[in-house]
């Protein structure tokens, strides 16, 4: 294996490319990307030399058998290959591939819920005395008949579904066709350990987790109470706080569980969804023993609540940077990422006056020059950007009560061809814009695409950016800055201008030339003590 980090900190040091499978490549036609899709473009994502991108690792969003409620989020059976995507000899070939290259390979996990298809749920739900039944939560409804308790699902409605077989509810904190496991049940977590097990056994050098801060609920599932900063308008469901279903103090004794099977195999990993304050996701990583996820991640700066003028404001900006160091136990590294398949994508989020695409430049040198593992999500690197889906078109149910996803899961743009390079059929989703392609930026110096190429390899050059410890800069208003430094090597500097307007940008002495940017002007403009960045640039400054 070609391994060009610290063998086990790959997940510490490498840069992680989300790839969403049903849109990377198809090989067969029938429209739907596929694993031998993956397997043929992983020179695109790695093959040793520059001409590739350069990224060190691949998380597949899930790829097991599912009846796609929630496009494979919705596990209809954890230890098989979706016959859309291939079988498990595709997935051990993909592996071996991906090792060959040096590249490390994750799993989707999802062990909040199963699909109402999984055998162990139809098992449970067919009688009151199967023995599955406390596999899933089953309650009584309440003498009125509504559901036991309020909670509102993440995709709206009640979390509660009446099931006609034996008169109870059970309990989906998404789409009714998903019910929650039961991870108060021992059996339900050895079924689910022996899950990671199986696939670390294949090759696979660790997972993704699900909503891992949702496993574990309030023992009596009690009342969630209301949301105070809710007001009329809002929508219904955060008329809620999540207190009972998310991120219950119990909750990290299950990640120390499934910590605890990771490390059974060497130099694996696990990177955690979650989400809540800055407190409570710097508590996923285990405390001082480190003994929780490898990785949570810190989804602050792309929460879509916030409203866009706020989301690229630098006072923001080094508030989420600032609060996130700050919230990570010693020895343990934030996890960032500005995309993934269920945000707006950057380029559009933050294209309210038409400069999203010189923000997303700029976003990667903030999120490649972070102190903190990154993670891209496919398309990000040639400035993919949300896709205008028509009505008939639209796939994701969870759009039914919320904003759909749909439009940042389209195919990738490999080419202009009426398929894109993307599938000889007809798309699962539609393409977007046809300027915005591989082959259109690979040659060209000025593309994303070059500029990603160039931030990475500089990235994987310089053991300050990969290691280095982070110190916030004061540099003037509208500037992130801060440096990045490490004992015996070439400090960093990252600083980027959110504002409209050129900003000066106070640097000090020991720094005296711009080794990249996202404008290739800013060189000649670089002065002493001070940079001059033009309106939304960012710098790497040696
Ligand atoms: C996570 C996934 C999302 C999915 C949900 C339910 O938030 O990222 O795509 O719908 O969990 O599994
Ligand atoms: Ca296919």
């Amino acid at each position: 294996m070609t391994d060009h980090l610290t063998g086990e900190n790959w997940w510490r040091e490498g840069v992680i490319y989300q790839i969403y499978p049903r849109s990377f490549q198809d090989t067969n036609g029938d429209g739907i990307g596929d694993l031998q899709g993956i397997i043929d473009r992983l020179d695109y994502l790695n093959d040793g030399t520059d001409d590739s991108l350069g990224v060190d690792g691949i998380w597949l969003s899930p790829t097991f058998p599912s009846p796609m409620k929630d496009f494979g989020y919705d596990v209809s059976d954890y230890l098989d290959v979706h016959p859309d995507f291939g079988d498990l000899a595709t997935m051990d070939r993909l592996i071996a591939e991906c090792h060959k290259r040096g590249l490390r390979l994750m799993l989707d996990f999802v062990p909040n819920h199963s699909s109402d298809q999984h055998p162990w749920f139809i098992e449970s739900r067919s009688s009151l005395t199967n023995p599955k039944r406390d596999w899933y939560y089953w309650r009584e409804p309440k003498p009125d008949g509504t559901p036991p308790n309020n909670w509102i699902a993440v995709f709206g409605g009640p979390t509660w579904t009446y099931d006609e077989t034996t008169g109870q509810y059970y309990l989906h904190s998404f789409l009714a066709e998903q019910p929650d496991l039961n991870w108060r049940n021992p059996e339900v977590v050895a079924a689910m350990h022996g899950v990671l097990r199986f696939w670390l056994r294949r090759g696979v050098d660790g997972f993704r987790i699900d909503v891992m801060g949702m496993v574990l609920k309030h023992p009596e599932l009690a009342d969630n109470p209301p949301n105070p900063k809710w007001v009329p308008g809002d929508r219904t469901r955060l008329q809620l706080l999540r207190t009972n279903m998310q991120n219950y103090p119990d909750v990290y004794d299950a990640v120390k569980g499934i910590r605890a099977v990771i490390d059974e195999f060497h130099g694996a990993a696990v990177v955690g969804e979650t989400s809540g304050t800055f407190a409570e996701i710097g508590r996923f990583y285990g405390g001082d023993e480190l003994d929780g996820l490898h990785l949570a991640f810190n989804f602050h700066f792309i929460n879509q609540r916030e409203p866009v003028i706020t989301a690229w404001d630098a006072v923001r900006l080094n508030q989420i940077i600032s609060d996130a160091e700050a919230t990570v136990p010693a020895g343990a590294q934030p996890c960032y990422a500005f995309n993934n398949h269920d945000r707006p994508r950057i380029a559009s989020r933050l294209d309210h006056d038409g400069h999203g695409q010189e923000r997303a430049r700029a976003a990667a040198l903030l999120l490649l020059g972070l102190r903190g593992t990154p993670f891209l999500y496919y398309g990000e690197e040639i400035g993919m950007g949300d896709v205008d889906i028509p009505e008939h078109m639209l796939q994701d149910p969870a759009r039914i009560r919320t904003e759909g996803r749909d439009p940042e899961r389209t195919p990738m743009q490999w080419d202009a061809t009426a398929g894109r390079g993307f599938t000889t059929g007809s798309p699962w989703l539609p393409f977007g814009d046809e300027a915005i392609t591989v082959a259109a930026q690979t040659a060209d110096p000025a593309s994303m695409l070059s500029l990603y190429r160039r931030v990475l390899r500089f990235r994987k050059s310089s053991p300050a950016l990969m290691r280095g410890a982070l110190r916030m800069l004061d540099a003037g208003a509208d500037v992130v800055a801060f440096v990045r430094e490490l004992d015996g090597e070439a400090p960093v500097l990252v600083a980027l201008n959110t504002a409209l307007e050129p900003r000066s940008v106070k640097v000090g002495a020991g720094f005296t030339r711009v080794a990249l940017s996202t404008d290739p002007s800013i060189e000649a403009r670089f002065n002493g003590g001070a940079c001059i960045l033009p309106p939304l640039a960012a710098v790497y400054i040696l």
